[in-house]
This record gives structure tokens, sequence and C-alpha cells, in this order.
């Protein structure tokens, strides 16, 4: 898929209300005013910086891979994740563009 834009991913992601769900580290006025559904973070350090196919999986088909830490109850139910499906409702702009706002909120461990 082509280069996307960071900057309207994040317009993206208030628009669509992600944050009712999610926290990103340093954006928590995001949360201002929604309805807290469940507190799922997004980014922060990882040994491997989530792909951009991982992410767009994540959005496309949350039940696909859900991470190990959560299969609990709080987030999915009879292995299906309690994120809401956005298919019928994202443009393919706008996925393009919200995965290359979420990409960027990934930082790898440097190597020691
Ligand atoms: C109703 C709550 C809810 C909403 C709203 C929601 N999500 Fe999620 N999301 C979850 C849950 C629960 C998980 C963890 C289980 C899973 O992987 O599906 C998750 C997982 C993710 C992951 C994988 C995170 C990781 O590190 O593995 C990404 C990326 C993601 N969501 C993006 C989004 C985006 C983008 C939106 C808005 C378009 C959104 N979510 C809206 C509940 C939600």
């Amino acid at each position: 898929m082509p280069d996307g834009d960071a900057a309207a991913g994040r317009q993206v992601f208030i628009d669509k209300k992600c944050a009712s769900c999610h926290v990103i580290d340093g954006m928590e006025a995001l949360r201002e005013g929604l309805e807290v559904e469940n507190t799922v973070p997004i980014g922060g350090m990882k040994t491997t910086v989530d792909t951009y196919g991982q992410l767009v999986t994540s959005v496309i088909n949350p039940s696909h891979r859900i991470a190990r830490a959560y299969r609990s109850e709080a987030y999915s139910e009879d292995g299906e994740s309690k994120m809401r499906n956005y298919n019928d409702e994202l443009t393919v702009s706008e996925l393009i563009d919200l995965v290359a706002f979420l990409q960027a909120q990934y930082t790898e461990f440097p190597d020691y």
C-alpha cells in the first residue's frame, strides 16, 4: 500500500473514537470527553516493531491475532476481540493513514 499520512491518521483515530478503548503514551488527552470502555495500550517499546501487515490486520480483523496479553475476559469473549469492526466505515485512504499513525507509536528496543 502507498505511504500514509500520519497526521491525517491521527485525525481518523480521533474521529473514530479509537481512544475510547486505547491509550497512547503522551496522548492521554485524546481520551478527554470520551466514554472509556477499555484500556488497551497502543505503541511503546516492543522487541520487534509491529509490522505494517500486523497493524493492518489488527484493525480490519481484530480477532485474527489477539495478543496473548489480551486473551482475558476484559478484552475478548470466546476468542473474539471486543474491538468493534470498522471495515464498513473506514475508507482505504483512512486505513492507510491510520496505520502510518499507529506505526509511528512503536519504538524498537535498542540493540545492546
Ligand atoms: C470497544 C473497544 C475498542 C475500540 C473502540 C477500538 N479497539 Fe482496538 N482493540 C481493542 C481490544 C480489546 C484490543 C486487544 C484485543 C485484540 O488484539 O483484538 C484491541 C487491539 C488493537 C490493536 C492491536 C494492539 C497491539 O499492540 O497488539 C490495534 C492496532 C488497535 N486495536 C487499533 C484500533 C483502532 C485504530 C481503533 C479505531 C479505529 C480501535 N482499535 C478501536 C478494543 C477496541
